[in-house]
C-alpha cells in the first residue's frame, strides 16, 4: 500500500483471486471499476486457463460482476472491456447482475486490424459503460482537442465532446507500435502482452470519478489503472492473481516513468469545463 503525504490517497495492489477477495464482502464503497479480464481466447497466462467452455467462463464473470455490484455505491460505474464478438454475453451478464447499460464504447484500434476471409476485418474492441442505478452519480463531460478533419465545415476554438467512439487512443500492440509505454525486461521482452494504455484509463477515470473516490480493478495486471488513479488523486484497489505482475505493478507505482506520466495529455483535454476540479495538478511534486 502507498499513500500520499497527507495520507488521503491510498493505492493498494493485492495478490489474490478477485472472486475470493470480493466474497469477503467489504460493503458498498467503490465509485468506479474497470474490468479487463482475460478474454478466454487461448492466451498464455500463468494463473488462468484462457480456453474454457464459454458457459463456465461467463458464469465466472457473472459472479464477479454480481459482487462488484454489491461493492459499488449507488450511481457508481463500471467499464467492462471485451472482444466485440462477446458483446451479447456482456450485455446479458451485466443485465442479470443488476447493472444499467449506459454506452457501448467502440475503442477503434489505430495500428492493427485482424484480417478475416469471410467477414470484415476487426479493428475495434468494445467497452460497456454501465451504472448501479439509472443514472451515474458522476459523469464529467470531457472535451478534447481532436484534430480538425478535412470534412469539418468550420474551424473551432474549443474542441469537441468525447463520444462513444474512441479513435484517438493508441493500443499497445506488440512490436514497434507498443512504444516506450510497454513494460519490458532487460532483453526487450514485453512483461505483459495485455497491458492497457494509460490514455484509456485516463479517459475512464476522468469521466466517471472525482478526486478522493475509490477505483477498483479486479484484474490489475501491470497496474495501469492504479498508476493513473494515483496521478489523478483517486484511491485505488487492484487485485492480481499472478505475483510476478503484482511486483511489476508495485515497481511501476514506486517510480512513475515518463511514459506513464499523464501530464502530457492535459493540453488535449484543456477545453473540459471542470478540468481543474477533476484533474488536480497542484502539489504534484509531492506525490512522485
Ligand atoms: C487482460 S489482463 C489485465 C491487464 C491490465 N489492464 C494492465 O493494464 O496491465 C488480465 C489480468 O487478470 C489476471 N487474472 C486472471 N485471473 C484472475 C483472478 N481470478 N483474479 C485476479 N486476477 C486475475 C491475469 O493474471 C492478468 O494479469
Amino acid at each position: 500500500m502507498m499513500s500520499n503525504e497527507s495520507g488521503k490517497i491510498s493505492i493498494e495492489v493485492l495478490q489474490d483471486d478477485c472472486l475470493t477477495y470480493l466474497r469477503k464482502g467489504t460493503g458498498e464503497r467503490v465509485h468506479l471499476s474497470f474490468l479487463d479480464p482475460p478474454f478466454n481466447q487461448g492466451k498464455d497466462y500463468n494463473y488462468f486457463d484462457d480456453e474454457q467452455n464459454p458457459k463456465v467462463y461467463w458464469g465466472w464473470l457473472k459472479k464477479i460482476l454480481r459482487h462488484i455490484f454489491k461493492f459499488t455505491i449507488n450511481g457508481g460505474a463500471i467499464y467492462f472491456m471485451q472482444r466485440e464478438k462477446n458483446t451479447d454475453w456482456m450485455m446479458q451478464v451485466l443485465k442479470e447482475t443488476g447493472w444499467t447499460f449506459q454506452n457501448l464504447i467502440v475503442w477503434k484500434k489505430l495500428t492493427s486490424a485482424v484480417p478475416c476471409s469471410f467477414r470484415y476485418g476487426k479493428q475495434h474492441q468494445v467497452i460497456i459503460f454501465a451504472t448501479k442505478g439509472e443514472k451515474p452519480r458522476v459523469f464529467n463531460k470531457l472535451r478534447i482537442d481532436y484534430p480538425i478533419q478535412p470534412w469539418h465545415k468550420y474551424e473551432r476554438t474549443n474542441g469537441i465532446f468525447v463520444t462513444d467512439v474512441w479513435d484517438d487512443i493508441r493500443e499497445l500492440t506488440s512490436g514497434y507500435f507498443a512504444g516506450d509505454e510497454a513494460l519490458r525486461d532487460e532483453k526487450g521482452k514485453r512483461l505483459h502482452e495485455q497491458q492497457s494504455p494509460v490514455a484509456l484509463l485516463l479517459r475512464i477515470i476522468l469521466s466517471s470519478s472525482m478526486p478522493g473516490d475509490i477505483v477498483f480493478d479486479p484484474f490489475a495486471g501491470t497496474g495501469t489503472t492504479l498508476v493513473v488513479a494515483y496521478q489523478l488523486r483517486r484511491n485505488a484497489i487492484g487485485i492480481e492473481v499472478d505475483p510476478s505482475y503484482v511486483d511489476v505493478a508495485n515497481k511501476r507505482l514506486k517510480s512513475i516513468r515518463a511514459a506513464d506520466d499523464i501530464s502530457k495529455y492535459r493540453n488535449y483535454y484543456r477545453f473540459t469545463s471542470n478540468l481543474d476540479e477533476i484533474w488536480p495538478v497542484e502539489g504534484l511534486g509531492k506525490y512522485f
